[in-house]
């Protein structure tokens, strides 16, 4: 059995900020932000707006969008990095919200990795025949994690949540590539703030997000292409007959810069981090539901998805729409 996407959705916070609202914080310009990283706004929870209350709107709209009732769901697997609460997981929080009673829930850490590293671990529950129908979510209030006297990171992150719903059928393609390499973990790091608390107090620097933003950027991209290259190749497969090519939206040079190493025409490589800076496990989902409202992604068509970050890992996955 194979997961084919039968609905997409997502969810993301009223409250945007600009890169003007950005340099009443830190020493930057809109000039700087819009040429490194592509970013113009990102949305910022506010009013009590939580990972797990994004992730269930996220959820919500991808049931209504793929004809699908609560009830019917079998999984749900959250990626974030930002659950808010430690207990219960988002996953439960999400069920409980929109009263998918027979599912089981768990989530899942992969950083910006996470939602494509959930994709492959539902794929693999409804391969085996074990669910029928899962919710994969990538959800994400970063802003909680930024420091926002940090000018190297805050510039890049922002607040939001996308799901997508997967029905387990006969026929289509579902394949993947993952990779994790834990001894370059130091490039991406955020500690745990209920450990560090007491040692270095509240607003200690590590226990918000600290990246070496040079390394990650030479990381992804040597191998995010590596990656796509290997997959397409170990399913005989040639980039032409790929329809898009879906990218965590860490980064527009990042973006550029793989569509150059790999030779792709670049309007397969959709992009809207303006819009919404990088949501880490939400990206990829966030793209996906933007294409599929537009009507862009056919059935029968092949897309591929990558994402990169923390741990650090990478990955590619392929699948027919
Ligand atoms: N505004 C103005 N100037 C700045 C800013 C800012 N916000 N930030 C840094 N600068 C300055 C630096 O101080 C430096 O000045 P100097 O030359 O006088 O020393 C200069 O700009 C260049 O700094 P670099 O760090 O070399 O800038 P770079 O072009 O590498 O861009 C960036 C930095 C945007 C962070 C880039 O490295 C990047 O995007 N890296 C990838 C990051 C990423 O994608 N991370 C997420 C991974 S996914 C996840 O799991 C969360």
């Amino acid at each position: 059995m194979i997961g084919k996407i039968c609905g997409t959705g997502s969810c993301v916070p009223k409250g945007l900020w600009d890169n003007q609202k950005l340099m009443e914080l830190v020493d930057t310009s809109d000039e700087w932000v819009r040429e490194r990283t592509g970013v113009a706004r990102r949305h910022i929870a506010e009013n009590g707006e939580t990972t797990a209350s994004l992730a269930a709107e996220a959820a919500l709209t991808a049931l209504q969008n793929g004809g699908i009732r609560a009830e019917q769901v079998d999984l749900i697997i959250t990626a974030t990095v930002s659950p808010g609460d430690l207990m219960p997981n988002v996953s439960c929080q999400v069920q409980k919200k929109i009263g998918a009673l027979n599912a089981t829930c768990f989530d899942l850490n992969a950083a910006c990795t996470g939602f494509l590293f959930a994709l492959n671990t539902a794929q693999a529950y409804l391969a085996r025949g074990i669910y029928q129908t899962a919710l994969v979510i990538g959800a994400e209030i970063l802003s909680d994690l930024t420091n926002w006297k940090d000018r190297s990171t805050c510039i890049l992150f922002g607040d939001g949540a996308g799901a997508v719903v997967l029905r387990a059928g006969e026929t289509g393609k579902y394949a993947q590539v993952t990779y994790s390499t834990g001894e370059k973990g130091n490039v991406l790091t955020c500690a745990c703030r209920n450990q560090k608390r007491y040692a270095a107090g509240a607003d200690a620097p590590e226990t918000y997000m600290q990246m070496d933003g040079r390394e990650v950027f030479r990381f992804a991209v040597s191998r995010v292409p590596e990656a796509i290259e290997e997959l397409l190749k170990k399913e005989e497969m040639h980039i032409e007959q790929i329809a898009y090519f879906i990218l965590h939206q860490a980064n527009e040079r990042i973006v550029r810069s793989v569509v150059k190493r790999l030779g792709a025409n670049p309007d397969k490589f959709p992009m809207n981090m303006e819009e919404y800076g990088n949501t880490s496990s939400a990206s990829i989902p966030i793209l996906l539901n933007e294409l599929n409202r537009k009507g862009m992604l056919r059935r029968g068509e092949y897309i591929v998805l990558s994402g990169f970050g923390a741990g650090l890992s990478y990955g590619a996955s392929l699948m027919e729409w």
